[in-house]
């Protein structure tokens, strides 16, 4: 079953959500040649604790490993949970997932955006086009009475249609009071099947695209999930929430000062 959020429930989807916008739109500016994906993570960390926040990322569980960081930096043919480095130094034609996911109040907010270190190539100026317009068409599908099958389908046929991949070992998700709670949204898969959308959800939608194959696996340190061709791969996600009025992104800065009040 997918939870349903009552009004208290929405109304702190949104402080948190809210929360979790501004902390990547903070970062987005420090893109650029020269700084390492750990200055991301220690802008990241300072920002979400100036807002009196949590990441969810620091100290997530899998199986027997702990996350370490705060924010999931992946570069380049890195899909998502890269960690933060010293020893990764953006370059020019690099591009640069930012996945930002915190608790406030006990709700959590999820986030990501790929950025490019300019100049890129056409082609992956095109990946980053195609996904964030792929997340844009997957968030249109999210309407009372379509089901989960309909964000799938409609990414996956966007995204193959310009000649790409979409990643399918990592899904789409619910979000609210855990960072995954039902329905699983992959990105790719038949329309009218799933879960038949209804008011009050809030869902983590989130295509994962490569340039190349869809295949990926994952690097030694047990997190960071790359594409097993070495092609680009690129990440935008919004954490949604559903209603009569249709789809509405909840990952909007907005609700908060922007500097500290
Ligand atoms: N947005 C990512 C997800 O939904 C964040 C994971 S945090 C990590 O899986 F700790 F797993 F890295
Ligand atoms: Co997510």
């Amino acid at each position: 079953m997918i939870p349903i959020k009552n009004k208290e429930g929405i109304v702190r989807m949104r402080e948190a959500c809210a929360m979790a916008a501004t902390v990547l739109e903070s970062l987005k500016p420090l893109v650029r040649p020269g700084i390492t994906t750990m200055d991301l993570e220690e802008a990241g960390r300072a920002e979400i604790a100036r807002l009196g926040a949590r990441s969810a990322c620091y100290g997530y569980e899998h199986g027997s490993r702990r996350y370490p960081a705060h924010t999931c930096i992946s570069v380049n043919d890195e899909v998502v949970h890269g960690i933060p480095s010293f020893r990764r130094i953006l370059r020019e034609g690099d591009i640069v997932s930012l996945d930002i996911v915190l608790e406030f109040n006990g709700y959590i907010g999820d986030n990501a955006f790929t950025l490019p270190v300019l100049p890129v190539s056409e082609q992956v100026q095109k990946l980053l086009r195609v996904t964030r317009e792929a997340l844009d068409l997957g968030i249109r599908a999210a309407q009372i009475g379509s089901r989960i099958g309909d964000i799938s389908h409609t990414i996956q046929a966007y995204v193959e249609g310009n000649g790409f991949s979409v990643v399918r070992d990592m899904v789409g998700h619910g979000v609210g009071v855990a960072m995954h709670e039902p329905p699983e949204i992959p990105n790719f898969g038949r329309r009218e099947s799933g879960e038949r959308i209804k008011p009050g959800m809030t869902l983590a939608i989130e295509p994962m695209v490569n340039l190349g194959g869809y295949a990926t696996r994952i690097l030694p340190d047990g997190w960071t999930v790359v594409s097993a061709d070495g092609s680009p791969s690129a990440h935008f996600e919004h954490t949604v929430l559903t209603s009569e009025k249709g789809p509405e992104i909840l990952t909007v800065p907005g609700l908060v000062p922007a500097k500290s009040a």
